[in-house]
């Protein structure tokens, strides 16, 4: 799917897991900004508008000067960007704490075998999605920059522990995975014939809360154990319980992502910040369709019914309810 010299393959952790965050990180914003000199050298050229989608949106001729950027953002489009930017980094948190342990060279393989129960193709699919939100934070910040705005900076805030599990690295973080509630109602919302505009108060199929989504530790969570389907013994079902928990989570992080760009993207008035904004929620958009079709898999059969030893949790099956509302292969 990538293309070889694409921005997610510049910010590929998978491709180069001994590269640094912060070699990688300036690589990135050396990438970036490279990018956005060269969009306004190809603008300057009056050739961009032909090649761009964002005129179409706008329904305008799709000539440069109608796609042009002013020199400098307002202050309202310079906050959108800046307030995306800070998602997209706290995006990037989460989706890396994902990808050490379960990416496609990631560093637990009972973590990883649990995750590929729900879908063969869940390590290569992480990993990607890691790479997207890295390379959202970075061309933000660079485009903030080359714009002589202030980029986010969310590295003071990086205080919270790390997994302690084979396959994790011992660094500060900016979001927990140990132990979290996951907000459900997507699940319910995109099918459901009521309207949340209207009041309605959608819950989601079961609840999961004060659960973790990665593994603890190496004595609640052998790296090594086999992850057969259904699980055969209480460290096995702990572990599938955590990957069924990641499944789901998964899909909040993008339906956040996906719901977060359309309402900001009303409010752009410089065009290019505009083509910014569809452009990147576009991707969330998408990541939140294959993600919610993924977590299906874990509540139903052969997989469904896992109850986590340590929290009680079980991971029902949801088409025994016999209802659109529930059913696994909806989207
Ligand atoms: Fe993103
Ligand atoms: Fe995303």
């Amino acid at each position: 799917m990538k293309e070889k010299n694409s921005p997610s393959a510049v910010v590929s952790e998978t491709n180069s897991p001994e590269t640094s965050h912060s070699s990688m990180q300036e690589a990135v914003q050396r990438h970036w900004q490279g990018v956005v000199k060269r969009r306004s050298f190809l603008k300057g050229l009056g050739i961009a508008g032909a090649t761009l989608s964002a005129s179409a949106l706008l329904g305008t001729e799709g000539n440069a000067q109608t796609t042009r950027s002013t020199a400098n953002l307002s202050k309202g489009d310079a906050a959108l960007l800046r307030f995306a930017a800070a998602a997209e980094l706290i995006e990037a948190d989460l989706w890396q704490q994902y990808n050490e342990l379960g990416g496609v060279q990631g560093g637990n393989p009972a973590y990883m075998g649990a995750l590929s129960n729900l879908d063969g193709d869940m390590p290569q699919y992480i990993s990607d999605n890691t790479d997207d939100e890295l390379s959202h934070a970075a061309f933000l910040n660079a485009y903030l920059i080359s714009k002589g705005e202030e980029p986010v900076d969310l590295d003071p805030f990086r205080n919270l522990p790390s997994s302690q599990a084979t396959g994790a690295k011992n660094k500060g973080r900016l979001t927990n995975l140990l132990k979290l509630n996951v907000d459900l109602s997507w699940y319910t919302r995109y099918r459901s014939a009521r309207n949340p505009d209207f009041g309605a108060k959608l819950k989601g199929p079961f609840t999961i809360e004060n659960q973790p989504a990665i593994p603890l530790n190496d004595t609640d969570t052998p790296p090594n154990q086999p992850q057969p389907v259904p699980p055969a013994n209480a460290q096995e079902s702990r572990m599938q319980a955590i990957a069924n928990t990641a499944g789901f989570h998964f899909a909040f992080i993008e339906q956040g992502g996906a719901s977060l760009y359309p309402t900001l993207l009303f409010k752009a008035t410089d065009p290019e910040v505009l083509r910014i904004l569809v452009s990147i929620g576009g991707v969330e958009i998408d990541h939140f369709g294959l993600w919610h079709d993924k977590a299906g898999n874990a509540v139903n059969q052969p997989l469904a019914g896992v109850t986590d030893p340590v929290t009680g949790l079980t991971f029902p099956d949801l088409n025994a309810r016999n209802s659109e509302l529930d059913q696994t292969n909806a989207p």
